[in-house]
C-alpha cells in the first residue's frame, strides 16, 4: 500500500509523484523514530489500561517495536517516500510484522498530536545534552580564568584601551553568560516538557484515553490543555532556537576576540595549531578557522529563529502542514550547538596566553588615568577638577611617548601639588587591578573567589 492508499477511499487519482516528494518529510524526520516508538509504546500501554486494546495486542505491539528499533540501528530499516514521514513508516513496519494489532496502535491519535509529542520527547533529550556540554564549557573557561587570575591585559571600551583588567575576569564574563544560556535551556525545557498527546488532529477523542498515565510513562512534567493549542503549538520551538542564538552569539562574540588577540597586532594568544589551518597561497599564515566558523555559523542559528517566528506568524488554529517545517531548522540548530560546544570547549583549552604581551598593551593606552584620578579624589580633589588633572598629565606623557607612571614625581605634582611618592602603587596595572577588590571587581583575589563559586555551581549541577 502505497501514501495514496492510505487515504485512498477518499481520492479518485494516486498522489502526483512530485506532490509525493515535496510533502513528504521521511528524509529529514526518520531521525525522529526511537521518540516516534517511546510515544507510541506509551500510548498502547495506555490504551490497554482503559480497556481500548487487549494485552495480546500491546505485547504484540511491544515485541514489534522492539524489532523495528533493532532494525533502525542496525540500518536494516529502508525509509519509504511512499509512506510519507516517519509516523507512517513506522506504523506500516509494524503492521507488516505483526497484522491487525498494528493497525489498532492509531485508536485515539492523531499524526498532529504525536509529531508534537515526538518533538518535544526528542528535544528535551537534546536540551539535557546541551546542558552538560555549555558546562563543559564553562569549566574550560574556569581553568583559563584560574591559571591567569593575575594576568593584567586591557580592558577596552570602544575598542580602545580603558582599563587594566585580569584575564581571568575577562574569561568569567563568558561563564556568567554561558551560565545564562543555561538558565534559559532549563526554563525552556520546562515548557518543552509537556505532553500534546490525547489531543488527536485538534478537538480530542472519543476514547476513553487516560492522559496523565501516558504523560507519567513518558515523563512528562504537565500536559497540554487545549487540545486545539497542543497540535497547534510551536512556541517551545522558538523559544529554544531564542535561547540557541542568544548562546551562539554569545560565542560569536568570545570568538571575535579570539581572533583579535590572535592576531600580531595584539598577540595576546595563541591557538593551538590543530585548531588553526595554513593558507595555499601565504606560507606565513596561521588562520583562526575554528572562531571565524563559529562567527559565521551563529548566523544559521539566528537565521533559524527568523524562519520559525515567520513560520508560526498568522498560522491559523489548529494544525497547519506548515508545521512540518518545524523540524530542519531544530534539527540543524541542534546539531550546530552540539558540534560548536564541544569544538570549544577543546579548542579553550589549547590556547596559551601571553602575558608580556598583554602587559605590554596595558602599558601603552594609558589605562591606569582613573586611577590616578580616583588617588586625586581621595586626597580630597573633586573627581572632575581631578578628571581634567590627568587629563593634561596623559596628553604630556603622550606627548613624550611614555606610560604615566614613566613620568617623574617631580612631572607628575606639576600637574597637582596633591601628588605624592605614593602615586606609583595606583600607576602600576597591578596596583590598578588589586584596588578593585569587591564583588564583581577585577582584583585576582575576586576572580578566585567567583571561579570557586561557579566550581561549586557546576559540581551541583552534575
Ligand atoms: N509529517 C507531519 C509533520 O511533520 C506529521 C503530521 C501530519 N499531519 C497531517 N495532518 N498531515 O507535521
Amino acid at each position: 500500500m502505497t501514501q495514496a492508499e492510505t487515504w485512498s477511499g477518499r481520492f479518485n487519482e494516486p498522489v502526483a509523484e512530485l506532490v509525493k516528494q515535496y510533502t513528504g518529510s521521511i528524509d529529514f524526520d526518520c531521525r525522529l523514530a526511537p521518540w516516534d516508538i517511546q510515544g507510541s509504546l506509551a500510548h498502547a500501554q495506555m490504551l490497554c489500561e482503559a480497556g481500548v486494546l487487549s494485552a495480546d495486542d500491546l505485547a504484540a505491539i511491544r515485541q514489534g517495536m522492539a524489532e523495528i528499533l533493532a532494525d533502525i540501528e542496525a540500518g536494516r530499516l529502508e525509509w519509504s517516500l511512499d509512506l510519507e514521514d516517519v509516523h507512517m513508516n513506522i506504523e506500516r513496519r509494524l503492521t507488516d510484522k505483526i497484522g491487525d494489532a498494528g493497525k489498532r496502535l492509531h485508536t485515539g491519535r492523531s499524526r498532529n498530536d504525536q509529531v508534537a509529542t515526538d518533538i518535544r520527547l526528542w528535544l528535551r533529550d537534546e536540551i539535557s545534552r546541551i546542558r552538560s556540554l555549555i558546562q563543559a564549557l564553562q569549566s574550560a573557561l574556569l581553568d583559563l580564568a584560574e591559571a591567569h587570575a593575575e594576568v593584567v591585559m586591557p580592558g577596552f571600551t570602544h575598542l580602545q584601551v580603558a582599563q587594566p583588567v585580569s584575564f581571568g575576569h575577562h574569561m568569567l564574563a563568558y561563564v556568567e553568560m554561558l551560565g545564562r544560556d543555561d538558565e534559559r535551556m532549563a526554563d525552556c525545557r520546562r515548557r518543552v516538557n509537556r505532553m500534546p498527546l490525547g489531543a488527536a488532529a485538534l478537538a480530542g477523542t472519543t476514547f476513553p484515553i487516560q492522559r496523565e498515565t501516558t504523560a507519567r510513562l513518558l515523563g512528562f512534567e504537565g500536559i497540554c490543555q487545549n487540545s486545539l493549542d497542543a497540535v497547534s503549538d510551536r512556541d517551545f520551538a522558538i523559544e529554544f532556537t531564542a535561547a540557541a542564538s542568544l548562546l551562539m552569539i554569545h560565542l560569536s562574540r568570545l570568538s571575535e576576540e579570539l581572533i583579535l588577540w590572535m592576531s600580531p597586532r595584539f598577540g595576546f594568544i595563541d591557538i593551538a595549531d590543530r585548531f588553526c589551518t595554513g593558507s595555499s597561497i601565504m606560507p606565513q599564515k596561521k588562520n583562526p578557522d575554528v572562531p571565524e566558523l563559529v562567527r559565521g555559523k551563529s548566523g544559521r542559528v539566528i537565521g533559524h529563529l527568523m524562519g520559525l517566528i515567520t513560520l508560526m506568524k498568522s498560522q491559523p488554529l489548529a494544525y497547519n502542514k506548515d508545521n512540518q517545517e518545524d523540524k530542519e531548522p531544530l534539527f540543524d540548530t541542534v546539531d550546530t550547538l552540539v558540534d560548536t560546544l564541544r569544538i570549544y570547549a577543546d579548542m579553550m583549552r589549547g590556547v596559551t596566553v601571553k602575558p608580556d604581551n598583554m602587559r605590554a598593551a596595558v602599558l601603552q593606552g594609558f589605562a591606569t588615568a582613573t586611577d590616578l584620578a580616583d588617588y586625586l579624589v581621595k586626597k580630597g580633589l573633586p573627581f572632575r577638577d581631578s578628571h581634567e588633572v590627568v587629563a593634561l598629565a596623559v596628553r604630556h606623557a603622550d606627548g613624550q611617548g611614555v606610560d604615566l607612571s614613566d613620568l617623574p614625581l617631580a612631572v607628575l605634582q606639576g600637574f597637582s601639588g596633591l601628588i605624592g611618592e605614593d602615586v606609583y602603587q595606583v600607576l602600576t596595572p597591578e596596583g590598578s587591578l588589586n584596588a578593585r577588590n569587591h564583588l564583581g571587581g577585577t582584583a585576582p583575589e575576586q576572580v578566585r573567589a567567583q571561579a570557586a563559586r561557579w566550581r561549586k555551581a557546576l559540581q551541583a549541577a552534575d
